[in-house]
């Protein structure tokens, strides 16, 4: 079965050591078929904090798709900022800002959100628009659709108040065409899940949305140092969610859909 992990917001530069030793065990033992990093790679966007963090990646030995969060754009930095804002995360990390993995079962198109300008608040563009279309449209509905971003499309269930990624509203309903699955994001340091639908009312599908907490830094907020596991079992998929218990990362939720038609069912 294909599995993917989903960890985001390393903020390198704030890790705790051990919560970073214990995911790397537990994904050599869960040995995913891909690795999703949702960005925020680093605190400060500085060079050793992206040498660590590419230190850090390649202890992975699985496949990896990345996208760039806000805190790998500097913020103090003014001529790196508007001049080459990501010319450190295109040299450490990858130089690939609309990464995509093939997988005979699964499609994840990564697109990048973070900006020069409104530093904290991410945005889609109208070419990123069009080319998640390029992507998802042609595929078969049997294809388990994923898309990637570092900011969110849907608030926590519990704080409307977060600002979600520009021009969201736009690319939901290019997902909703195109009958992606699975939206994952980061950037708020909060796991959870839900149902696109529940925010985005207009749409006709289901859309799964999984927001990943950070995965090791020690910046969390009231919730533990977690990630996201997504197994595949069609015509269901399993949302599960891994947290730091003080020891070892362990399942915390798991949840199952079942695809039935255009609709993710949730199941049990
Ligand atoms: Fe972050
Ligand atoms: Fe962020």
């Amino acid at each position: 079965m294909p599995i993917i992990a989903h960890i985001s917001d390393l903020h390198f530069n704030t890790q705790d050591n051990r919560v970073a030793a214990g995911l790397l065990k537990d994904l050599l033992q869960i040995q995913p078929t891909l690795v999703v990093n949702s960005g925020d790679l680093t605190q400060r966007a500085r060079r050793n904090q992206f040498i660590a963090a590419r230190a850090y990646l390649d202890q992975i030995p699985f496949p990896q798709l990345t996208v760039p969060g806000n805190h790998d754009i500097p913020f103090y930095d003014f001529a790196t900022r508007f001049l080459a804002p990501l010319s450190r995360y295109k040299r450490y990390i990858t130089p690939d800002l609309s990464p995509r993995f093939d997988h005979e079962q699964f499609v994840v198109l990564g697109v990048n959100t973070a900006r020069s300008a409104t530093w904290k608040n991410g945005r889609i563009s109208l070419e990123q628009i069009k080319s998640i279309q390029d992507t998802f449209c042609p595929l078969p509905i049997t294809q388990f659709k994923v898309l990637v971003t570092h900011h969110p499309f849907v608030p926590p269930p519990d704080d409307p108040t977060p600002a979600l990624v520009g021009r969201g509203k736009l690319a939901i309903d290019v997902l909703d065409t195109c009958g992606a699955d699975l939206l994952l994001a980061g950037h708020l340091h909060r796991h959870y899940s839900a149902d696109a639908k529940t925010h985005h009312v207009g749409i006709k599908r289901t859309i799964l949305v999984a927001q990943a907490g950070t995965a090791i830094s020690r910046r969390i907020r009231n919730e533990p140092n977690a990630y996201n596991l997504i197994t595949l079992i069609p015509p269901e998929v399993e949302l599960q969610v891994r947290a730091w218990t003080g020891t070892a990362f362990e399942p915390i939720t798991s949840t199952r859909y079942m695809k039935i038609e255009n609709h993710w069912q949730k199941q049990g």
